[in-house]
């Protein structure tokens, strides 16, 4: 795809025309609040969802953000204007342009950017090496915020060994991935950790909760021991850009049979059910 269109403040502009203040708290500071929405034939899956937990990240900054009209408007305009069907939307927003001081500023306009690239939709799911690391970031993870430091490095950590992903441990506790939730089948029950302040509420891992628990399977949110991790019979990862990422391995050991579990199979099965039945115009064969 060329260059994407930039919404910048309002505008929808070209992706070299758009540009930001050198003191945008969002440079300067990591100060800004983001969402990632995924489209599926065109239409926005759980858009709410991401509306209200941009609410709750923004009040937890203290940021005040524009009306969320705007933003939704903004993530539908650059999905329609583009022609896109399967997509990823970028939103963020900073608390603004000011002097460079570490202090709130009253009165800043916040800056607010969106940009959607096409996404793919694959099935099946290609498998998945993670490896766990320390848990270096901060006490405030259920805010979605730019300030994402940790997981990158985590993720190229990963990379570095060979892997795809990190899987943070806290205290000897599964938090979750580098930018997804964690999930973990112990025989028949599929096991999340808790929501707390060190994890995000990813829409995905709610998506998952609700059609697995709909699907009939028992589901638990409790915390998960990183060592029983090597134990487990199944792993997979959930994100807006991962979807739902089976792991064989972690820290190069075999997960299960090393090989894409039933569990995860059937939870696919029931979610691409639940993206078909958010858009009933689109008819898809998996
Ligand atoms: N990341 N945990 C972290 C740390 C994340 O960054 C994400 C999403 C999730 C899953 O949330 P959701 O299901 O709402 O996408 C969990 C996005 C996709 C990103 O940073 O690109």
């Amino acid at each position: 795809m060329a260059d994407p269109l930039v919404y910048l403040n309002g505008q929808v502009v070209d992706y070299d025309e758009a540009r930001i203040p050198v003191e945008d708290r969002g440079l300067q500071f990591a100060d800004g609040v983001y969402e990632v929405v995924r489209y599926y034939g065109g239409h926005s899956f759980r858009m709410e969802q991401h509306l209200a937990r941009l609410v709750r990240s923004a009040a937890g900054l203290e940021i005040e953000l524009p009306p969320l009209d705007e933003s939704r408007a903004a993530m539908d305009l650059l999905i329609e204007k583009q022609g896109l069907r399967d997509a990823t939307v970028y939103l963020q927003i900073t608390r603004g342009v000011a002097p460079r001081q570490h202090g709130l500023i009253d009165g800043l306009t916040p800056t607010v950017i969106a940009i959607a690239r096409p996404a793919r939709t694959i099935r099946p799911r290609p498998s998945l090496k993670a490896i766990t690391v320390s848990d270096d970031r901060w006490a405030r993870c259920y805010l979605k915020t730019t300030s994402l430091l940790p997981n990158t490095m985590a993720r190229e950590r990963a990379r570095r060994l060979g892997a795809d992903d990190a899987i943070f441990v806290r205290d000897g506790f599964v938090m979750e991935a580098s930018a997804s939730n964690v999930f973990v089948v112990f025989n028949d029950r599929l096991v999340t950790p808790p929501l707390t302040n060190y994890i995000l509420a990813g829409i995905t891992r709610e998506a998952v909760l609700d059609v697995a628990r709909a699907a009939g399977f028992k589901t638990s949110e409790e915390p998960i021991s990183a060592h029983l991790l090597y134990a487990a019979n199944e792993i997979f990862i959930s994100g807006t850009n991962s979807e739902l990422g089976p792991v064989v391995q972690v820290d190069e050991r075999p997960i299960g049979s090393g090989e894409v579990g039933p569990m995860f199979l059937k939870v696919q099965e029931a979610f691409d059910a639940a993206i078909r039945a958010s858009e009933p115009a689109v008819i898809r064969s998996s």
